[in-house]
């Protein structure tokens, strides 16, 4: 199997760099800044980091983070998760990062006991790992269409509610 290098938690250091990453994807500092927003406001549920070589000093090449959404519901609010940024750096995209990324998260996440996920992305690329606009399609939320898409990780979900997104997101330009 190819050596797609070390997948793990972050850590305060790493944050430059991970910034850094990000606007090298983007070719914009809007991304970086909804990612210090998210941090800023401790809405951060999970967030891993890409190692190209493993170690102390292997540069960040690939980075996930997932934040706190709130599902307002009849009965209640309901935890759910958003899924942003998805980062590769350039000279690494195409090599299974980004799945891995996605797929060992997700792993986590369900071992937390988290149960819904949301993306708002290529509906294509996210399939590969279970996402549809058909789960997010029972849910309203300022970005409901065709490329919101949700992932369940259990059957005890709520089957209607309103999501309610962390401040960061409705500062950052589509
Ligand atoms: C999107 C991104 C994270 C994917 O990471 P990656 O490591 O390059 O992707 P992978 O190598 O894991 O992808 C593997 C598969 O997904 C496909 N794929 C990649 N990007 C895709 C896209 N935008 N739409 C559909 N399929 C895509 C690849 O063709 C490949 O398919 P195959 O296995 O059938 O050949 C990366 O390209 C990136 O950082 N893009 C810019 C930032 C971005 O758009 N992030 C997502 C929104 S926050």
């Amino acid at each position: 199997m190819m050596d797609l290098g070390e997948i793990r938690d972050t850590r305060p250091e790493d944050w430059p760099q991970i910034y850094s990453l990000i606007e090298r994807v983007f070719l914009r500092s809007d991304e970086a800044r909804f990612m210090r927003n998210l941090l800023d406001n401790d809405d951060v549920v999970l967030s891993l980091a890409h190692q190209r070589r493993p170690g102390e000093h292997g540069e960040i090449t690939g980075f996930i983070a997932y934040s706190r959404v709130l599902l307002e519901t009849d009965d209640g609010l309901y935890d759910a998760l958003a899924m942003a940024p998805l980062v590769v750096d350039p000279s690494c995209q195409g090599k299974g990062i980004g799945l891995e990324l996605l797929s060992i998260s997700q792993e986590i996440l369900k071992a937390m006991g988290e149960k819904l996920s949301f993306v708002l992305g290529e509906p294509d690329y996210y399939a590969k790992l279970g996402y549809s606009p058909e789960v997010a399609s029972k849910f309203k939320g300022p970005y409901s269409g065709p490329y919101l898409l949700g992932l369940r990780y259990s059957d005890d979900i709520p089957s209607s509610g309103t999501l309610i997104y962390p401040e960061a997101f409705a500062q950052v330009k589509g």
